[in-house]
Protein backbone atom coordinates (compact mmCIF):
# COMPACT_ATOMS: atom_id res chain seq x y z
CA UNK A 1 0.00 0.00 0.00
CA UNK A 2 2.62 2.50 0.82
CA UNK A 3 4.81 1.40 -2.10
CA UNK A 4 1.40 2.15 -4.21
CA UNK A 5 0.98 5.43 -2.70
CA UNK A 6 4.70 6.54 -2.90
CA UNK A 7 4.49 5.44 -7.23
CA UNK A 8 1.19 7.20 -7.69
CA UNK A 9 2.96 10.22 -6.47
CA UNK A 10 6.14 9.98 -7.70
CA UNK A 11 4.05 9.48 -10.88
CA UNK A 12 2.00 12.70 -10.68
CA UNK A 13 5.04 14.71 -9.68
CA UNK A 14 6.89 13.43 -13.10
CA UNK A 15 3.49 14.23 -15.00
CA UNK A 16 3.45 17.91 -14.20
CA UNK A 17 7.36 18.05 -14.29
CA UNK A 18 7.39 16.92 -17.90
CA UNK A 19 3.74 18.59 -19.23
CA UNK A 20 5.38 22.38 -18.08
CA UNK A 21 8.49 21.93 -19.50
CA UNK A 22 7.45 20.35 -22.67
CA UNK A 23 5.31 23.89 -22.66
CA UNK A 24 8.08 25.40 -21.96
CA UNK A 25 9.95 24.39 -24.97
CA UNK A 26 7.39 24.38 -27.58
CA UNK A 27 7.77 26.38 -29.74
CA UNK A 28 11.76 25.88 -30.17
CA UNK A 29 13.35 28.96 -30.18
CA UNK A 30 15.61 28.83 -33.58
CA UNK A 31 17.19 30.98 -35.92
CA UNK A 32 14.48 33.00 -38.10
CA UNK A 33 16.04 33.50 -41.79
CA UNK A 34 15.16 37.38 -42.59
CA UNK A 35 16.48 37.82 -46.44
CA UNK A 36 17.41 34.58 -48.49
CA UNK A 37 19.44 36.05 -51.84
CA UNK A 38 19.73 32.44 -52.40
CA UNK A 39 16.79 31.79 -53.86
CA UNK A 40 14.73 34.97 -54.38
CA UNK A 41 13.38 35.95 -57.68
CA UNK A 42 14.26 39.15 -58.05
CA UNK A 43 15.35 42.13 -55.77
CA UNK A 44 12.63 44.59 -56.56
CA UNK A 45 11.72 45.06 -53.07
CA UNK A 46 14.53 46.60 -52.59
CA UNK A 47 15.22 50.33 -53.74
CA UNK A 48 18.30 53.19 -53.79
CA UNK A 49 18.55 54.80 -51.19
CA UNK A 50 21.72 57.38 -51.53
CA UNK A 51 22.62 60.78 -50.75
CA UNK A 52 21.02 61.69 -54.43
CA UNK A 53 18.09 62.13 -52.10
CA UNK A 54 19.43 65.43 -51.54
CA UNK A 55 20.37 68.36 -53.68
CA UNK A 56 24.09 68.04 -53.37
CA UNK A 57 24.51 63.96 -53.44
CA UNK A 58 26.75 62.53 -56.13
CA UNK A 59 26.60 58.74 -54.92
CA UNK A 60 25.44 55.85 -56.33
CA UNK A 61 24.61 52.11 -55.00
CA UNK A 62 22.72 49.25 -57.30
CA UNK A 63 21.89 45.76 -55.79
CA UNK A 64 21.18 42.90 -58.11
CA UNK A 65 21.21 39.05 -57.85
CA UNK A 66 24.78 37.32 -58.49
CA UNK A 67 24.26 33.96 -60.32
CA UNK A 68 27.16 31.76 -60.92
CA UNK A 69 26.96 27.78 -61.90
CA UNK A 70 26.83 27.11 -58.40
CA UNK A 71 24.77 29.60 -56.68
CA UNK A 72 23.32 32.62 -56.39
CA UNK A 73 23.32 35.65 -54.05
CA UNK A 74 23.09 39.80 -53.91
CA UNK A 75 25.91 41.83 -54.56
CA UNK A 76 25.37 45.33 -53.65
CA UNK A 77 27.84 47.85 -55.60
CA UNK A 78 28.33 51.19 -54.06
CA UNK A 79 30.23 54.13 -55.27
CA UNK A 80 30.69 56.77 -53.13
CA UNK A 81 31.45 60.97 -54.28
CA UNK A 82 31.88 62.08 -51.25
CA UNK A 83 31.42 65.98 -50.52
CA UNK A 84 34.44 68.54 -49.46
CA UNK A 85 34.21 67.56 -45.80
CA UNK A 86 34.09 63.53 -46.20
CA UNK A 87 29.86 63.41 -46.24
CA UNK A 88 28.15 61.13 -48.87
CA UNK A 89 26.50 57.60 -48.38
CA UNK A 90 24.69 55.19 -50.74
CA UNK A 91 23.10 52.34 -50.25
CA UNK A 92 19.65 50.13 -50.42
CA UNK A 93 16.60 49.37 -48.31
CA UNK A 94 13.14 47.61 -47.98
CA UNK A 95 10.42 47.85 -46.30
CA UNK A 96 9.36 44.84 -43.56
CA UNK A 97 7.12 43.72 -40.98
CA UNK A 98 9.89 41.94 -38.28
CA UNK A 99 9.56 41.31 -34.87
CA UNK A 100 12.78 40.67 -33.73
CA UNK A 101 11.64 40.41 -29.81
CA UNK A 102 13.72 37.07 -28.33
CA UNK A 103 16.36 37.45 -31.03
CA UNK A 104 19.33 38.58 -30.22
CA UNK A 105 21.82 39.26 -33.29
CA UNK A 106 21.05 40.10 -37.06
CA UNK A 107 23.84 37.59 -38.34
CA UNK A 108 25.31 36.81 -41.60
CA UNK A 109 28.43 36.20 -43.98
CA UNK A 110 29.29 38.56 -46.39
CA UNK A 111 32.40 38.73 -49.18
CA UNK A 112 33.64 42.42 -49.89
CA UNK A 113 35.90 43.96 -52.76
CA UNK A 114 36.76 47.66 -52.92
CA UNK A 115 37.66 50.60 -51.22
CA UNK A 116 35.15 50.51 -48.15
CA UNK A 117 35.65 48.99 -45.24
CA UNK A 118 33.22 49.84 -43.42
CA UNK A 119 29.32 49.25 -43.74
CA UNK A 120 26.63 49.92 -41.89
CA UNK A 121 23.02 48.09 -41.41
CA UNK A 122 20.11 50.49 -40.99
CA UNK A 123 16.80 49.48 -39.34
CA UNK A 124 13.40 51.49 -38.98
CA UNK A 125 10.52 50.91 -36.81
CA UNK A 126 6.96 51.68 -36.37
CA UNK A 127 6.71 52.79 -40.21
CA UNK A 128 8.52 55.68 -39.49
CA UNK A 129 10.33 55.12 -42.51
CA UNK A 130 11.40 58.48 -43.81
CA UNK A 131 13.09 61.66 -42.51
CA UNK A 132 12.50 63.30 -39.78
CA UNK A 133 12.26 60.14 -38.25
CA UNK A 134 15.65 58.82 -36.47
CA UNK A 135 17.82 55.20 -37.90
CA UNK A 136 19.01 52.89 -36.31
CA UNK A 137 22.32 52.18 -37.26
CA UNK A 138 25.08 49.71 -36.38
CA UNK A 139 28.26 49.40 -38.18
CA UNK A 140 30.67 46.91 -39.54
CA UNK A 141 34.37 46.32 -40.79
CA UNK A 142 34.44 43.85 -43.60
CA UNK A 143 38.08 41.86 -44.00
CA UNK A 144 39.36 42.86 -47.53
CA UNK A 145 41.44 39.58 -48.10
CA UNK A 146 38.63 36.98 -46.79
CA UNK A 147 34.98 36.67 -45.83
CA UNK A 148 33.24 38.56 -43.11
CA UNK A 149 31.10 37.02 -40.60
CA UNK A 150 29.12 40.05 -39.25
CA UNK A 151 27.08 39.32 -35.88
CA UNK A 152 25.22 42.88 -34.47
CA UNK A 153 24.17 42.68 -31.42
CA UNK A 154 19.96 43.56 -32.04
CA UNK A 155 20.18 45.65 -28.66
CA UNK A 156 22.80 48.07 -29.94
CA UNK A 157 21.02 49.65 -32.61
CA UNK A 158 21.17 53.79 -31.30
CA UNK A 159 19.04 56.23 -32.90
CA UNK A 160 21.00 58.71 -35.82
CA UNK A 161 19.71 61.66 -37.88
CA UNK A 162 21.43 62.18 -40.93
CA UNK A 163 24.89 60.16 -39.71
CA UNK A 164 24.40 61.57 -36.13
CA UNK A 165 24.06 59.42 -33.14
CA UNK A 166 21.28 61.01 -30.81
CA UNK A 167 21.86 60.85 -27.49
CA UNK A 168 19.10 59.85 -25.24
CA UNK A 169 16.94 58.86 -28.41
CA UNK A 170 13.82 56.80 -28.76
CA UNK A 171 15.07 53.31 -28.56
CA UNK A 172 13.92 51.14 -31.36
CA UNK A 173 10.83 48.72 -31.20
CA UNK A 174 12.53 45.41 -31.94
CA UNK A 175 8.60 44.29 -32.27
CA UNK A 176 7.56 46.18 -35.43
CA UNK A 177 10.62 46.93 -37.97
CA UNK A 178 9.74 47.93 -40.83
CA UNK A 179 12.68 48.83 -42.93
CA UNK A 180 16.05 46.90 -43.10
CA UNK A 181 19.11 48.88 -44.92
CA UNK A 182 22.34 48.14 -46.32
CA UNK A 183 24.52 51.06 -46.90
CA UNK A 184 28.43 52.48 -47.45
CA UNK A 185 28.78 56.17 -45.94
CA UNK A 186 31.98 58.40 -46.13
CA UNK A 187 32.50 58.91 -42.46
CA UNK A 188 31.80 62.70 -42.02
CA UNK A 189 30.97 62.27 -37.90
CA UNK A 190 34.25 59.37 -37.82
CA UNK A 191 37.33 59.16 -37.36
CA UNK A 192 37.76 57.25 -41.01
CA UNK A 193 36.69 58.59 -44.37
CA UNK A 194 35.93 56.17 -47.14
CA UNK A 195 34.99 56.83 -50.82
CA UNK A 196 35.46 54.79 -54.22
CA UNK A 197 33.82 51.59 -55.13
CA UNK A 198 33.34 48.48 -53.46
CA UNK A 199 31.02 45.43 -53.49
CA UNK A 200 29.18 43.46 -50.84
CA UNK A 201 28.35 39.84 -52.06
CA UNK A 202 25.60 38.41 -49.36
CA UNK A 203 23.84 35.34 -49.34
CA UNK A 204 21.86 35.35 -46.41
CA UNK A 205 20.52 37.24 -42.98
CA UNK A 206 19.38 35.79 -40.01
CA UNK A 207 18.18 36.88 -37.19
CA UNK A 208 19.59 34.64 -34.15
CA UNK A 209 18.22 33.97 -30.69
CA UNK A 210 19.78 34.39 -27.35
CA UNK A 211 22.34 31.68 -26.47
CA UNK A 212 21.03 32.09 -22.77
CA UNK A 213 17.57 31.07 -24.16
CA UNK A 214 19.52 28.15 -26.15
CA UNK A 215 20.85 26.98 -23.37
CA UNK A 216 17.94 26.93 -21.21
CA UNK A 217 16.16 24.87 -23.57
CA UNK A 218 19.39 22.58 -23.96
CA UNK A 219 18.96 22.37 -20.03
CA UNK A 220 15.11 21.41 -20.32
CA UNK A 221 16.28 19.15 -23.08
CA UNK A 222 18.44 17.35 -19.84
CA UNK A 223 15.79 17.55 -17.57
CA UNK A 224 13.14 15.87 -19.77
CA UNK A 225 15.37 12.99 -20.80
CA UNK A 226 16.15 12.47 -17.10
CA UNK A 227 12.23 11.99 -16.27
CA UNK A 228 11.57 9.93 -19.25
CA UNK A 229 14.72 7.87 -17.56
CA UNK A 230 12.65 8.14 -14.11
CA UNK A 231 9.20 6.88 -15.60
CA UNK A 232 10.50 3.79 -16.81
CA UNK A 233 12.29 2.81 -13.79
CA UNK A 234 8.73 3.82 -11.89
CA UNK A 235 7.19 1.75 -15.04
CA UNK A 236 9.46 -1.20 -13.63
CA UNK A 237 9.13 -0.74 -9.99
CA UNK A 238 5.25 -0.37 -10.35
CA UNK A 239 5.49 -4.13 -12.32
CA UNK A 240 7.59 -4.65 -9.04
CA UNK A 241 4.85 -3.63 -6.63
CA UNK A 242 2.20 -5.33 -8.23
CA UNK A 243 4.02 -8.46 -8.98
C1 LIG B 1 17.96 27.85 -51.63
O1 LIG B 1 19.14 27.83 -52.38
C2 LIG B 1 20.12 26.95 -51.88
C3 LIG B 1 21.39 27.16 -52.67
O2 LIG B 1 21.15 27.18 -54.04
C4 LIG B 1 19.60 25.53 -51.99
O3 LIG B 1 20.55 24.63 -51.45
C5 LIG B 1 18.31 25.43 -51.18
O4 LIG B 1 17.75 24.15 -51.36
C6 LIG B 1 17.31 26.47 -51.62
N1 LIG B 1 16.19 26.47 -50.70
C7 LIG B 1 14.94 26.54 -51.11
C8 LIG B 1 13.90 26.57 -50.02
O5 LIG B 1 14.63 26.59 -52.27
C1 LIG C 1 8.48 41.30 -51.71
O1 LIG C 1 7.76 41.70 -50.55
C2 LIG C 1 6.50 41.07 -50.41
C3 LIG C 1 5.80 41.71 -49.24
O2 LIG C 1 6.61 41.71 -48.08
C4 LIG C 1 6.71 39.56 -50.23
O3 LIG C 1 5.48 38.91 -50.10
C5 LIG C 1 7.46 39.03 -51.44
O4 LIG C 1 7.75 37.65 -51.23
C6 LIG C 1 8.75 39.79 -51.67
N1 LIG C 1 9.32 39.34 -52.93
C7 LIG C 1 10.58 38.92 -53.03
C8 LIG C 1 11.02 38.48 -54.36
O5 LIG C 1 11.35 38.91 -52.08
C1 LIG D 1 3.83 48.99 -36.37
O1 LIG D 1 3.70 50.37 -36.08
C2 LIG D 1 2.68 51.04 -36.79
C3 LIG D 1 2.74 52.51 -36.42
O2 LIG D 1 2.62 52.67 -35.04
C4 LIG D 1 1.33 50.42 -36.47
O3 LIG D 1 0.33 51.03 -37.26
C5 LIG D 1 1.39 48.93 -36.78
O4 LIG D 1 0.17 48.34 -36.40
C6 LIG D 1 2.53 48.29 -36.04
N1 LIG D 1 2.60 46.88 -36.44
C7 LIG D 1 2.81 45.91 -35.57
C8 LIG D 1 2.83 44.54 -36.13
O5 LIG D 1 3.00 46.14 -34.37
C1 LIG E 1 40.11 54.54 -51.94
O1 LIG E 1 40.41 54.71 -50.57
C2 LIG E 1 41.67 55.34 -50.35
C3 LIG E 1 41.90 55.34 -48.84
O2 LIG E 1 40.79 55.81 -48.16
C4 LIG E 1 41.67 56.75 -50.93
O3 LIG E 1 42.91 57.35 -50.77
C5 LIG E 1 41.33 56.66 -52.41
O4 LIG E 1 41.18 57.96 -52.94
C6 LIG E 1 40.04 55.89 -52.63
N1 LIG E 1 39.79 55.70 -54.02
C7 LIG E 1 38.83 56.36 -54.64
C8 LIG E 1 38.67 56.04 -56.10
O5 LIG E 1 38.07 57.11 -54.07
Amino acid sequence: MLMKLKVLILFSISAQISRSTIMAYNPPVSSLLLFDFQNVTDLNNWTEQSDTVRSVGKSKATFDLYKTQTKQSAILFTLLNPQSNGACFSGVRTTTQLNLEGYKYISFLCKTAGNATTYKIILRHNNLNDEPNPTYEQKFKVNTDSDTTVKLPISQFDPYYRGKIILDGPTLNVKNITSFGIQVAGGVYENFKQSGLSSLVVDQIWAEPNEDVLSISRQLKHIVRRMLLHLNQLKLAKLFTYS
